[in-house]
């Protein structure tokens, strides 16, 4: 038996800004950043709206999603790297909110977060300690942003996705993984003294345009399948030109990948699961597809997955 997805939920906050609202506020323009980023607009959410807020929304939904209750529940995953606090965890956040008392733990990934919570959760599935997880990824990096530093401003929103994952019918489900981390990259892209995202853009690039391409081709081969097999990539939604380098080295039409950059920026944990959902809703993806998920983030950190959905 395959762990694979059996619901899904996600949650953005309502306010929206657009590039010709940081044009007024940085020395910034539409043009720049959509051709450098393929961004237009992201969404910011309010001062009291945090974190786990956006978490338990898209929770709630992918719970009813999946038909199941929150006392089914066996862990729960939170993948971010903006949590309301250090501690107590997001998933604690959430087991309190839905008056559980299952495992919970958060994991720190950075933008590969949902794609660790995934695999994690397979392997918890798979060796049947647990029938439902609730794997989280969900981002409010607007409070870890510099407003004033245009090489990060522009990047970033807030969203939160959300998966159980449960067994499936064999031959379904999550077919193969590859997770990676690379600490001598830190120095790239980090949260600095002033609690702000410092990135260097340019080594975050070069080492993502590589990383995406190599992980989306090798988890269709651990799965025994050539690049011609795969349907529909999902890719972290960091940078149009990172996510076209990836589409190009598997050798996807362009309609064949998910594009959602453009209405949330980077999203960071939340982008991936986002997507899909947007995906599915538009009838893009479909049953017996083969996708490749793949991330990179801080750490920096990488992972894929192909499924078969
Ligand atoms: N508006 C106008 N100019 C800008 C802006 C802006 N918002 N930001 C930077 N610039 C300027 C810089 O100051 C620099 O000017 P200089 O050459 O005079 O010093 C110049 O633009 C840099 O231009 P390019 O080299 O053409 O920029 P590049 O093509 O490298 O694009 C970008 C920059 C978009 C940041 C790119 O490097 C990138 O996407 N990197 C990866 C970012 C990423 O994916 N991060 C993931 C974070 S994931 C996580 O874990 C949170």
């Amino acid at each position: 038996m395959n762990a694979g997805i059996i619901g899904l939920g996600k949650y953005v906050p309502e306010k929206v800004l657009t590039n010709e609202d940081l044009e007024k506020v940085l020395d910034t323009s539409d043009e720049w950043i959509r051709s450098r980023t393929g961004i237009q607009e992201r969404h910011i959410a309010a001062a009291d709206e945090n974190t786990s807020h956006m978490a338990i929304h898209a929770a709630e939904q992918a719970m009813k999603n999946a038909g199941i209750t929150p006392d089914q529940l066996g862990l729960i995953l939170v993948a971010t790297v903006s949590p309301d606090r250090a501690f107590p965890s997001v998933s604690c956040q959430i087991n309190e909110h839905f008056g559980v008392q299952c495992a919970a733990m958060d994991i720190s990934a950075a933008c590969s977060g949902f794609i660790y919570g995934l695999v994690t959760a397979k392997q918890f599935v798979e060796n049947n300690s647990y029938e439902y997880i609730l794997v989280v990824g969900v981002e409010k990096l607007s409070k870890i942003t510099d407003w004033e530093d245009r090489n990060t401003a522009v990047l970033f929103g807030d969203g939160a996705c959300a998966a159980i994952v449960s067994k499936v019918s064999e031959g379904r489900g999550i077919l193969s993984y590859e997770l990676g981390a690379d600490g001598s990259g830190g120095k790239h892209l980090y949260l600095n003294d002033n609690q702000h995202i410092f990135m260097n853009g340019r080594e975050v690039f070069k080492f993502a345009v590589r990383q995406m391409g190599e992980s989306a081709v090798s988890v269709l081969e651990k799965a025994g399948l050539q690049k011609e097999d795969c349907d529909f990539l999902i890719p972290h939604q960091a940078n149009i030109r990172i996510m076209e380098a990836a589409r190009e080295r598997l050798g996807l039409p362009e309609e064949k990948m998910s594009k959602t950059v453009h209405k949330y920026g980077n999203t960071s944990a939340a982008s991936i699961g986002i997507s899909l959902i947007e995906e599915l809703e538009q009838g893009k993806v479909k049953e017996d597809d083969i996708l490749v998920l793949v991330g990179f983030g801080g750490g920096l950190t990488w992972g894929a997955v192909a499924l078969k959905w």
